[in-house]
């Protein structure tokens, strides 16, 4: 067991999905995977092990936001030796080009947070996902009519309710797509312990004309992206 998680060693698979909601690794285990065993409820934050088409992969929730995301991503690459992890999330889309429900694959993952900072004494690293993973789930996105994909930039931020939304604009300018709160802490990582990572979001909301989606067709859009999410990193 590591400090934060209850599995015994061998219990968590090499192939992680990571949803923030412990409660939605739950739903993703029930309704994709079989054979599901939890393997920890520490705090919470409940995480399960099943298989896929036959591939051996683990469900963990990770919390909201980098800390707490670094948390769980540190102990699985540490004590369980997991090799990928894929995020599935929402997002809120910072461009009119992005809509509701669309799916964003993110290459790389900007971030208002200092932990970085921290990390690289002030320089600024550059964040990415794994590039396979990035061209599995784009392949995997694609080969599902209806579904509209997106591939770029996010921004990881530190605030839900940010108190100087307007910050962002040079980041849109600059390519952003949209923000979320966990996918540079994972990028970051997964390269300092040379694993693989990916985030795919569904766009939840609009930042810049308000709209949202109900908990409803959250519920609903979350199906296409956990599938994407699992045929890309089993693949
Ligand atoms: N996740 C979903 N929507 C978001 C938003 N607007 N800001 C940050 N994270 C989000």
């Amino acid at each position: 067991m590591s400090t934060h998680l209850g599995a015994e060693p061998g219990q968590i698979a090499p192939t992680v999905l990571m949803p923030g909601d412990p409660l939605r690794a739950q739903w993703i285990a029930e309704t994709f995977l079989d054979d599901v065993e939890c393997y920890s409820r520490v705090r919470g934050m409940l995480g399960f092990t099943g298989t896929w088409q036959g591939h051996r992969v683990s469900v963990q929730g990770s919390g909201m936001g980098q800390p707490s995301l670094a948390i769980y991503a540190t102990e699985l690459f540490t004590s369980y030796d997991v090799r990928t992890v894929v995020r599935v999330g929402s997002c809120g889309a910072l461009t009119e080009d992005v809509g509701l429900r669309d799916l964003v694959i993110a290459t790389g993952a900007c971030t208002d947070s200092s932990m970085n900072r921290i990390r690289f004494h002030g320089y600024d690293y550059a964040p990415v996902a794994d590039l396979d993973l990035v061209v599995a789930a784009r392949d995997a996105a694609r080969a599902r009519e209806g579904l509209v994909v997106h591939t770029g930039l996010v921004l990881s931020g530190d605030s839900f309710y940010h108190p100087r939304p307007e910050l962002t604009a040079p980041m849109v300018a600059h390519g952003v797509l949209a923000v979320e709160m966990e996918a540079s802490a994972l990028y970051t990582l997964a390269a300092a312990h040379g694993r693989r990572a990916l985030a795919v979001c569904t766009v939840s909301d609009h930042v810049v004309t308000g709209v949202e989606l109900s908990s409803e067709d959250r519920e609903r859009s979350f199906a296409p992206m956990v599938e994407v999410a699992l045929a890309a990193a089993a693949r």
